[in-house]
């Protein structure tokens, strides 16, 4: 192993993220290698800097013309279209990120987090997370209705195996009990939990009560000595639709929770700043017994972990978004118009579903929050379902592991929702009756 990483472990050993690591977790490290010498450089290389693959020409990059002339004048150098992002990323976008972050979740305030690192979006987010804390044999809990990537990631990439528990409880609520039961089910001294809220497919997040619940029955397991790494997947932060729902990530409330708690935020610039295609994603760690020391370690590990990846994240996306919520005209009004418009399409799909209480073939699942909502098949084939709604009505819908039709609502107008969703019930009735 490298002596690097043999440091970088010997720091982590009294962390609670110690033991997570993975194999591929516990080799990794940020070599001292190009990226490091040429960032030596920058700070002292006056007379001439040749450390960079980057072709350059007083100090701005070559570029395409027909690429640059695409920005407005005056607002981007083209160091800040063409070159290399600074390993970690932007560190002013960093830094506002992490503002933000805690200006959303003021249980974050005064707790001490590493700064978010850039990744390529939350799908790498979750794919470093897999790479780095999750070992091929062990097992990652999660409620049962997820988002299906977490199966690519989980189990085929990392070899792990996915220990799922019933998303709702009788009431129609999150399924505390059952979370609690299958980590204190999982085996071994250390247990891993994804949990993702405004939640894809379901659109449900917790009410603020239940939040506290979540929150307390993981400790219960954490005071029994378990090792607990809770992974907060924040995809879609921020579309919370009614009163009583929980508006900070879980990640607050575990940052500081216990000294067995590790702590983990993915969330991204994808939707909350409605960048879809830029691929601007960040990882962020707390722990409540981390020194400034793990921190810095387990940095120096995800910058390894991306550098002999994707080596670096995309720089004009990091450059527009901090542009954006740093000098934004219309920054806060164009996100307001965006949750007035998906809580509008949100109010329009519980009502159009609410015409349809008590239908014999789908059962909506409760939702409050996100982008989408999805209806329980009851144990007919959602498959059938779609590929009818596909054929017959030109709908187009999305079969969740074969039991739950998903819809997502924010992507068709205001005034076709109730349309869509009593097609969607007499398809079922057409289909199964
Ligand atoms: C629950 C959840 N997590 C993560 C992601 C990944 O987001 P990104 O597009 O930033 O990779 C998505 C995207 O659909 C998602 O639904």
């Amino acid at each position: 192993m490298n002596s690097l990483a043999i440091e970088l472990n010997e720091i982590l050993k009294d962390s609670a993220a110690y033991g997570f690591l993975s194999p591929i977790g516990k080799r990794m490290y940020f070599p001292k290698g190009i990226v490091a010498q040429s960032d030596e450089a920058k700070e002292k290389a006056k007379r001439f800097n040749a450390t960079v693959g980057l072709a350059t020409s007083k100090g701005e990059p070559f570029y395409l013309s027909d690429i640059y002339s695409s920005f407005k004048d005056g607002i981007f150098r083209p160091s800040q279209i063409f070159s290399y992002a600074p390993g970690g990323g932007n560190k002013e976008l960093r830094a506002l990120w992490k503002d933000m972050m805690i200006r959303k979740n003021p249980h974050l305030s005064g707790k001490k987090t590493s700064t978010p690192i850039v990744t390529g979006g939350l799908t790498h987010a979750i794919s470093l997370i897999a790479d780095l804390f999750v070992a091929p044999g062990s097992e990652v809990v999660c409620p049962d209705l997820f988002w299906d990537n977490y199966d690519l990631i989980f189990t085929d990439l990392a070899d792990a195996k996915l220990k799922l528990f019933p998303f709702y409880d009788g009431n129609g609520g999150f399924n505390v009990e059952g979370m609690k039961k299958a980590l204190e089910e999982t085996e071994g001294d250390y247990a891993r939990i994804i949990l993702n809220f405004p939640n894809n497919p379901t659109g449900y997040t917790p009410s603020r009560e239940e939040a506290l619940r979540i929150v307390d029955a993981v400790k219960a397991v954490a005071d029994t000595g378990k090792k607990i790494m809770v992974i907060s997947d924040d995809a879609y932060f921020g579309l919370f639709f009614e009163n009583d729902t929980e508006k900070e990530s879980l990640f607050s409330y575990f940052a500081d929770a216990h000294e067995n708690i590790f702590a983990i935020k993915g969330d991204a610039a994808t939707k909350e700043e409605m960048v879809w295609g830029f691929r601007v994603g960040f990882l962020t760690y707390a722990s409540k017994g981390f020194t400034d020391a793990h921190i810095d370690a387990l940095t120096k590990k995800t910058l390894g972990a991306i550098r002999c990846t994707v080596s670096n994240c995309d720089m004009p996306g990091q450059s527009l978004i901090l542009n954006a919520m740093r000098n934004g005209k219309s920054y806060e009004a164009d996100k307001a118009a965006l949750f007035d418009e998906m809580s509008k399409r949100y109010k329009a799909v519980h009502v159009a579903v609410s015409k349809h209480d008590g239908d014999r073939f789908l059962t909506p699942y409760p939702f409050n929050s996100g982008y989408f909502m999805a209806f329980s098949t009851n144990g007919r084939d959602a498959e059938d379902l779609r590929r009818y709604l596909l054929d017959k009505y030109q709908i187009g819908a999305i079969n969740i592991m074969g039991r739950t039709l998903r819809l997502a609502y924010c992507s068709v107008e205001l005034e076709g929702l109730t349309e869509l969703v009593d097609t969607i019930y007499k398809a079922a009735e057409e289909l199964w009756s």
